[in-house]
């Protein structure tokens, strides 16, 4: 398995991808619009033949903190290791930035608590909160759980 990054022949898959769990309530929805101008947050998993099975974006919101966001994986790809890769990945990258902290919001935080991360009230994420959260039609009553992981240190080998 390789996790690569996104071009822009992935975009139509990636949103498709997305849109699939959005429209089961495991996520919010993109656009392809959307997809296409935060493009390069994305990482992607492709099968053999170049088909997007997974994606993830890593979306910095400021100095020290930036978000994991649109993780999803093929349903008839679902525990293959794909998730936990990408989210990785973003870790790595995020390291690479020179960020202190990544966070998540999600209805699956068991996923993520195995990959180490820890749940936090999302109200200690204002420029979240205050820049994104405010906007949607779900808040303020979005059931979505934040969760964080500190970067500080080498992290895995
Ligand atoms: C959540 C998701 C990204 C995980 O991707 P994946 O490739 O299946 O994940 P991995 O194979 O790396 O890890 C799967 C493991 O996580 C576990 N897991 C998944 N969801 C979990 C949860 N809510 N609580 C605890 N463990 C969970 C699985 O049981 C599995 O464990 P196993 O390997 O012991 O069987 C995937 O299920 C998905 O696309 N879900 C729909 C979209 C979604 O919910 N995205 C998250 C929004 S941020």
């Amino acid at each position: 398995m390789r996790v690569e990054r996104a071009t822009v022949h992935d975009a139509d898959q990636i949103a498709a991808l997305i849109n699939f769990w959005a429209a089961q309530g495991q996520m919010l929805p993109r656009t392809l619009g959307e997809t296409y101008e935060n493009l390069r947050d994305f990482f992607v998993v492709r099968d053999g033949a170049g088909s997007v099975v997974a994606c993830a974006a890593l979306h910095i919101t400021w100095a020290d903190l930036a978000e994991v966001k649109s993780l999803a994986v093929r349903e008839d790809q679902q525990s293959g290791g794909f998730g936990s890769a990408l989210v990785q990945a973003a870790e790595a990258e995020g390291r690479g930035l020179g960020l202190k902290r990544l966070f998540a919001l999600t209805y699956r935080p068991g996923f993520f608590e195995r990959l180490g991360w820890a749940q936090a009230d999302v109200m200690t994420l204002p420029r979240k909160v205050w820049n994104e959260c405010y906007r949607c039609p779900k808040f303020p009553g979005c059931e979505e759980i934040a969760l964080v992981r500190d970067l500080e240190g080498p992290g895995p080998a």
